[in-house]
């Protein structure tokens, strides 16, 4: 069973910013949004872009590359070219770090407030 692994301080990934990590051989895009730590694929599921590079807006990023959207919360894509949702990971804030469950979830990814 997997446990959660530290993957940055707090401090490393301020709000509204992305930074991407890897975990376990995955390359996970972890997002801070107004200090709601939210984590999902890092590779764009129609090219191969950086997600931690996108813009966000609020819960959603935008692909740096053809700016299709994901929601964060919930991984689902809400404007074209891509047309397949990013799998979430669940994320907690303890001691100042950002802990992350390296088991992809397609529904629901559990943010934590800091
Ligand atoms: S690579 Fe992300 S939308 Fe095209």
């Amino acid at each position: 069973m997997a446990e959660y692994v530290k993957i940055a301080s707090v401090n490393e990934v301020p709000p509204g910013e992305g930074k991407a990590v890897n975990v376990d051989g995955r390359r996970i895009a972890v997002f801070n949004v107004s200090g709601t730590f939210y984590a999902i694929d890092d590779t764009c599921t129609h090219e191969e872009a950086s997600l931690a590079e996108g813009a966000l807006y609020g819960d959603i990023v935008a692909c740096p590359k053809h700016g299709s959207r994901f929601h964060l919360p919930t991984g689902r894509v809400l404007s074209l070219p891509a047309v397949i949702p990013v799998n979430t990971y669940p994320v907690k804030v303890e001691d100042g770090q950002v802990w992350l469950l390296p088991e992809p979830q397609k529904g629901h990814g559990m943010p934590h407030k800091v």
